[in-house]
């Protein structure tokens, strides 16, 4: 019988994680077993875990440890067992899974490129997180590893430009990006290369040298130097900390000149943001990539987005993931037992920003 197994964290406190053991349920008519090949971890696996309880992310994959719940992260799986005529042995797929050797899967909704995992448990989320796309057999694991690190990250780092820019950029004269080392603010400045305004990194002193490196800000200033960036330019903020103080010190420091906060991550925040009546300016909105997706489905523009969308990442993968231009390192991991020591990394925040982390949970 197939041993699964799975990293599961206290929800008590998320910096900490164990290894559970299990065996594979017998597999039901219609289900199969996918057995994890590789998938990623970067801080946006620590936020699905902070908003696991409001945003339901813990009802994706649920935990058999009492107080526990299972971080996703995204990656790509083989099915290696199939009770289901749509979906045979053999198929590779992307899409989310826990931190296993492996899942149990219901497809549903089968069709040349995709399924839906219609598992019943996997509710109270967006469609996007149920959704597998099928993948071609000749994979290169490099290019499968920057995508399980960047598809999540970039695909809202797009989207979040293209609602700024469906909205003339607020007529920004500077956007303001907040923990600017992560990887989903250098793609929202990446991907506002076509609008004038600076692009204005906020980051911790100890990931200033790799922000300046990275050529895509105009300036970039530690967090308690936000005095010096210019009050007098009409300014949208692009927060990707989520930290309260910042949000207020960033309000109160441009004053009628903030014309819009965007709020697209939380690498400081410890849950969902609550709202502060006590705020200069305009209230926080808050940007989901994913809903934003479901938005294009619904639209049926999704297969439109796609088009340019992958075009674009495979430019953006070459630019980052490129030999000559470092701004992602990949650290492969044999095996899930390292999974702990690196989820406690990003919850302190000790984290190099410089390392993508890959887990290949069948190995070793
Ligand atoms: N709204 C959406 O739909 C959506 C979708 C995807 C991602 N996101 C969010 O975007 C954010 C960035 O994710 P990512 O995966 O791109 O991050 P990442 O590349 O892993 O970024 C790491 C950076 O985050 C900051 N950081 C991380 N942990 C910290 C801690 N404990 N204390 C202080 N700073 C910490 C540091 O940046 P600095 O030193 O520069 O502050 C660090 O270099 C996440 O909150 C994620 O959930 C949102």
């Amino acid at each position: 019988m197939t041993r699964i197994t799975r990293v599961e964290s206290l929800k008590s406190d998320l910096g900490v994680a164990d290894l559970v053991d299990l065996s594979a349920p017998q597999l039901n008519e219609g289900e199969v077993l996918a057995r994890v090949e590789r998938f990623a971890l970067t801080t946006n696996n620590m936020t699905y875990a902070v908003y696991g309880d409001a945003l339901r992310y813990w009802n994706l994959f649920p935990a058999e440890l009492p107080g526990h719940g299972c971080m996703p992260a995204w990656g790509h799986a083989e099915i290696v067992e199939s009770r289901s005529s749509e979906v045979p042995v053999g198929t590779r797929i992307f899409g989310y899974f826990p931190l296993a050797t492996h899942l149990t899967m219901r497809p549903t909704t089968v069709t040349s490129r995709s399924f839906i995992d219609g598992a019943e448990h996997r509710t109270g989320t967006p469609q996007v997180y149920n959704l597998y796309e099928l993948q071609p057999q000749d994979a290169d694991p490099r290019l499968d590893s920057l995508t399980a690190i960047f598809r999540a990250l970039f695909i809202t780092s797009y989207t979040a430009a293209d609602y700024l820019r469906e909205r003339d950029f607020f007529d920004a004269e500077q956007f303001v990006i907040s923990s600017a080392s992560s990887k989903t603010a250098y793609g929202i400045a990446y991907c506002l290369a076509d609008s004038p305004a600076e692009k204005i990194a906020l980051t911790s002193a100890r990931n200033m040298d790799f922000v300046k490196g990275l050529g895509h800000y105009a300036e970039a200033h530690e967090y308690a130097d936000l005095t010096a960036v210019d009050p007098g330019r009409r300014t949208v903020y692009v927060d990707l900390s989520g930290d309260g103080d910042l949000r207020r010190r960033v309000h109160e420091h441009f004053g009628d000149q903030l014309a819009f906060d965007c709020l697209v991550g939380s690498t400081q925040a410890e849950g969902f943001p609550e709202e502060d009546a006590s705020l200069v300016g305009p209230a926080p909105v808050f940007f989901f990539a994913a809903l934003q997706l479901d938005a294009y489905k619904a639209e049926g523009q999704s297969r439109a987005f796609m088009q340019r969308y992958r075009r674009d990442e495979r430019e953006f993968l070459e630019r980052v993931g490129g030999p000559d231009r470092p701004a992602i390192k990949l650290v492969e991991h044999a095996g899930l037992e390292d999974a702990p020591a690196v989820i406690a990394e990003f919850h302190d925040g000790s984290t190099d920003p410089v390392a993508g982390h890959v887990f290949i949970p069948n190995a070793g």
